[in-house]
């Protein structure tokens, strides 16, 4: 088991790549392909972006979702606040923990995270969090890089955790899609490509059966 850094760590860590970061995702999102637009385009009503960092997906949403984003790192939401204003788009941006998220209990239509599990270190308790705020009926929307189907990549991606973990607390083996199963979600929608590196899903929320 390797061990992740510190939350304080991983603020600073971030905060130093926020500058760096649209352009070196650039580079990644040939792998990601359509994604983003898969996801913000099922968003509807009153959308939280758990980890929204520079704010990529926001000029995805439908414009009449109204947005709430929160991530760990200010530096990488100054960026998001700044691309908010340039879309002109109202976008309540805020400084929190995925892992206990500030917000009531079924306060969203839809929770998003794209990209942003593989770096919050329980990413188990983070998909809790994100079914917790989500109101029943509500869908979960999530799109990550995960452990992939073929084996070679499975052990390359074990030799890049050696380093990712332990100094950015970046994850390459995860399924957040298995927490969202445990958290009794029913999954509509799922896929995966790229030797299964890329994987998206949507989840509804179970609605409680009226007595
Ligand atoms: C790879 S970036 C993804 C950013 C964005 N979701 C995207 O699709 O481009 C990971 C983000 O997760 C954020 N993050 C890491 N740990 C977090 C935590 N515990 N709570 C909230 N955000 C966190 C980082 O600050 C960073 O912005």
């Amino acid at each position: 088991m390797v061990r992740a850094p510190s939350l304080e760590r991983m603020r600073r860590h971030w905060d130093r790549q926020s500058a760096g970061y649209d352009q070196k995702m650039d580079r990644a999102e040939r792998l990601f392909g359509d994604t983003r637009t898969w996801v913000c385009r099922q968003a509807t009503g009153r959308v939280l972006e758990v980890a929204v960092g520079t704010g990529l997906n926001l000029s995805l949403y439908p414009e009449e979702a109204a947005v709430t984003g929160m991530d760990l790192s200010p530096a990488m939401l100054d960026l998001a606040r700044k691309r908010a204003a340039e879309l002109g788009r109202d976008v309540d941006l805020r400084v929190g923990d995925a892992q206990r998220l500030e917000f009531e209990d079924a306060s969203f239509d839809t929770v998003v995270c794209t990209f942003g599990l593989c770096a919050v270190p329980d990413d188990g308790g983070a998909v809790d969090e994100m079914v917790r705020v989500l109101r029943p009926g509500g869908l979960l929307l999530l799109a990550d890089h995960v452990v992939s189907t073929s084996a070679p990549i499975r052990l390359l991606q074990a030799a890049i955790e050696l380093y990712s973990v332990p100094v950015e607390n970046e994850h390459f083996r995860r399924r957040p899609i298995e927490h969202v199963m445990a958290a009794g979600l029913a999954i509509l929608r799922h896929d995966r490509f790229k030797k299964g590196i890329v994987e998206r899903v949507t989840a509804r929320k179970p609605t409680p059966p009226v007595l």
